[in-house]
């Protein structure tokens, strides 16, 4: 994390039973950076995680910033760590990021959002709505209970757009019918479980939607069965800047193999999910396993995500 920005949690907002949303201002009171609808933090969490989490609303005053967080037995101590703070406690965090922007707030787009994930759509349709563009809000849950901005959805100026889709209720998103229905291919933001992402993009793709209108952040770590982890043999990373060659053997990561050097890259989700580690490749053939970049940017291997790909060449070029 590179620049830092020193916050302090002024509010937490009870949003469901396993959902809080948390505000967060400047420690010394002062303005913070302005961001665009999609942005995320990266937080340092008191126990040195690192985490990013989502910025649901667009900025307002530019005094605070809101996530929301859900408790996740599974996680990997970030959530749960999150859902023990209290109001005054301070963390750091990074400029806002934004690696799901909405290209274009005047175009008519869809926006679909799972669980937790519908935090980057909120200000996406916040956005939308200001600018009198058409749009819908396709949110899935389990119930309305279980679902993280139900009253703030339902009472903003555009809960006409937002539909619902509750599992619980037998009112599933159908998304075939859906997405036969939108027959001029708007773009489609989807957020969620990796699961219910790849059946979109995968549908998406059957209806012969373009690239580049399909936009996706996954909210899980889990390890999605597409990505191949089985380890390679060694090969080497050559640092563009000095030249130096550093190992990579099987079962360690280049992110590994660099810090073990003394090279240190941002790093967050460790999967391949996030971007946050996103580097340059210079020369050589990366073995993509990262679902961050797109199948196309995959075949240009011109970006790797050195946290979780590999080489399929002896050595691999990297712009550092
Ligand atoms: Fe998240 Fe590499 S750290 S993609």
């Amino acid at each position: 994390m590179k620049a830092v920005l020193d916050l302090k949690i002024s509010r937490i907002v009870k949003e469901t039973s396993r959902v809080i949303r948390i505000e967060l201002v400047s420690q010394n009171g002062s303005t913070l950076p302005l961001y665009q609808a999609g942005a995320h933090v990266e937080l340092k969490l008191p126990n040195g995680l690192m985490r990013q989490y989502s910025l649901c609303r667009l900025p307002t005053t530019g005094m605070s910033y809101e996530i929301a967080v859900l408790k996740d037995p599974n996680s990997r101590g970030g959530s749960m760590l999150l859902h023990q703070m209290k109001v005054g406690d301070r963390l750091q965090a990074s400029y806002p990021q934004n690696h799901f922007l909405l290209k274009n707030p005047r175009k008519t787009a869809i926006l679909l959002g799972a669980g937790i994930g519908i935090t980057p759509l909120i200000p996406m349709a916040q956005m939308l709505a200001k600018t009198g563009v058409d749009f819908a809000l396709h949110y899935s849950a389990k119930s309305p209970a279980s679902a993280a901005f139900y009253d703030q959805l339902n009472k903003s100026e555009f809960a006409d757009k937002v539909h619902w889709h509750f599992s619980d209720a037998n009112s599933r998103l159908n998304i075939e019918s859906l997405l036969k229905s939108l027959v001029s291919h708007p773009d489609l933001y989807v957020c969620g479980p990796r699961q219910y992402i790849e059946e979109i993009m995968n549908c998406a793709k059957v209806f012969g939607w373009p690239e580049e209108r399909l936009h996706k952040e996954f909210f899980t770590g889990a390890k999605s069965p597409l990505i191949d982890q089985t380890p390679r043999e060694m090969f080497q990373v050559k640092l563009a800047s000095s030249g130096q060659m550093i190992d990579v053997p099987p079962g360690v990561s280049i992110t590994e193999a660099l810090e073990m050097n003394g090279i240190d890259i941002p790093i967050s989700c460790e999967e391949g999910w996030c971007g946050t580690c996103m580097t340059r490749v210079i020369d050589g053939v990366p073995d993509h396993r990262d679902t961050f970049l797109s199948p196309q940017e995959h075949t240009q291997n011109s970006l790797i995500m050195p946290c979780c790909s590999r080489s399929r060449s002896d050595v691999l070029v990297l712009d550092i």
